[in-house]
């Protein structure tokens, strides 16, 4: 398989744990390129659920290099707790690395985090509570401690030091360096073999000719530039943050796939303009199990948003669509499906690029009647009931991108090919 990326292509809990897992069997190595533990991407083989948060959904085939790039910001509480779990299940850690270039998820950022998310009051986004966005905050201001600085504790002493004293005087946190050192430095001895630069790793494994998938997290609304902002996450979910997170050039990707469910779903505040209040929003709910991997919090549903992605087509260059969850409709009677939006009277067709637009339009729907079978037990993309075709089609047409993998379900082995 060429090296490929896998993105989420609404706002994010597309399915792409799964998906993963599938493409990683003829992968040589999987890596993350952004977010943090806010991620929970779901894999259950054999009716067994694992939840990964930092370690990339391949890991479960033996002897894969799993990869934590540089553009992740890593929780190594988290991360050492994801590792011990992961042994206790027999699971092989050898080939998991993590990049010294990878920034750190300080406790005292999820303290930033809380705080701030109280100041935001009524414009609240409604976080996953992480840390992550004020770890990317640091980040970008240049004071942000590196993996590689936890093998180091003159740096991360003098490192602390600046940013405690930052703390103090802008939040009024009083934090103790001495704590915070050895801490820190204890999960630096424990990760230690762990720890190296990725971007080189990638690139000899590049040389070698080995194929990469490369783990979207979240999902392209959730995109600090090209999401809903505010209400983001804090790195570049979409396809164009593959190359600054892992360390490759444009060059190196072959082929990009979003994942979209059948339908819509969203955590957190912000806005979404197929939102179901009400019954079928529950059953969606409840048959489709959605509730955060992460946090537990229920998720919003809504139909299927065309607008959406044609709009995730665009800005990650989709060559091709990998749709989940279709099992989750086989009751409905009839099904909805947004074709355009509706703002002030006028019909829109391309998403907007800002908050106070998107937050006034209303869908246009189209309605095509349910299957109402049982898609899950189904084998061969040509067994599937001619309303399911016809709801594929439609949603490639809308799209205008083809789908290539069908999800029908939880398991591993519930995938059709397409194509
Ligand atoms: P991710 O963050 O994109 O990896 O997605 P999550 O793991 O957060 O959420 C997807 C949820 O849907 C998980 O509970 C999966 O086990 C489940 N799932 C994935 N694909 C399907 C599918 O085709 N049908 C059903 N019913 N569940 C699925
Ligand atoms: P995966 O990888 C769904 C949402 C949060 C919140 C916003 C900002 O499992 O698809 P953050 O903690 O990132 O600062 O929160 O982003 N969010 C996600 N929603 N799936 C995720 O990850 C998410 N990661 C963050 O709910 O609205
Ligand atoms: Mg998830």
């Amino acid at each position: 398989m060429p090296n490929t990326v896998i993105i989420g292509a609404q706002w994010g809990d597309e399915g792409k744990g799964k998906i993963i897992d599938f493409l990683a069997k003829k992968s040589d190595a999987v890596v993350r390129f952004q977010g943090g533990s806010n991620a929970g991407h779901t894999v259950v083989v054999n009716n067994e659920k694992f939840i990964f948060h930092l370690i990339p959904s391949g890991i479960l085939y033996p002897g894969k290099k799993c990869i934590i790039g540089n553009g992740v910001v890593v929780d190594p509480k988290v991360l050492v707790a994801e590792i011990k779990d992961l042994q206790s299940r027999g699971i092989d850690l050898n080939s998991l690395y993590v990049s010294n270039q990878a920034h750190v998820v300080m406790s005292y950022h999820k303290q930033i985090e809380e705080i701030e998310e109280r100041q935001r009051g009524r414009r609240k986004i409604g976080t996953t509570k992480r840390g992550v966005g004020p770890a990317y905050t640091d980040k970008i201001a240049r004071r942000g401690i590196r993996m590689g600085d936890l093998l180091d504790r003159d740096v991360l002493t003098e490192k602390l030091r600046m940013n405690l004293s930052f703390y103090r005087d802008f939040y009024r946190l009083d934090l103790s360096l001495e704590d915070l050192l050895e801490e820190y430095l204890d999960y630096g001895r424990k990760l230690k073999r762990y720890i190296t630069d990725t971007s080189l790793l990638i690139h000899q494994l590049m040389r070698q000719r080995k194929s990469i998938l490369f783990e979207g997290a979240q999902g392209t609304l959730l995109d600090v530039d090209y999401g809903t902002y505010p209400y983001v996450t804090s790195s570049n979910s979409s396809a164009g943050g593959v190359c600054v997170g892992a360390g490759i050039g444009p060059t190196q990707i072959d082929k990009v796939f979003g994942v979209a469910k059948a339908y819509t779903t969203r955590v957190g505040e912000g806005p979404f303009p197929t939102e179901i209040k009400g019954e079928v929003g529950e059953m969606l709910k409840e048959r489709g199990k959605e509730y955060g991997s992460t946090t537990g919090r229920p998720r919003r549903c809504g139909w299927f948003d065309g607008v959406i992605l044609r709009y995730a087509a665009r800005v990650n260059g989709m060559d091709g669509l990998i749709l989940t969850k279709l099992d989750v409709l086989d009751v409905l009677e009839r099904i909805k499906i947004c074709v355009a939006y509706k703002y002030k009277g006028r019909i829109i067709r391309n998403f907007p690029s800002e908050l106070r637009i998107l937050e006034e339009c209303e869908p246009i729907y189209e309605e095509i009647k349910g299957w109402r079978e049982d898609t899950s037990r189904i084998t061969m993309p040509k067994k599937l009931p001619e309303q399911a075709q016809k709801y594929l089609r439609k949603i490639e047409e809308i799209g205008k991108v083809r789908i290539c993998l069908l999800s029908i379900g939880p398991q591993r082995g519930d995938l059709l090919v397409l194509r």
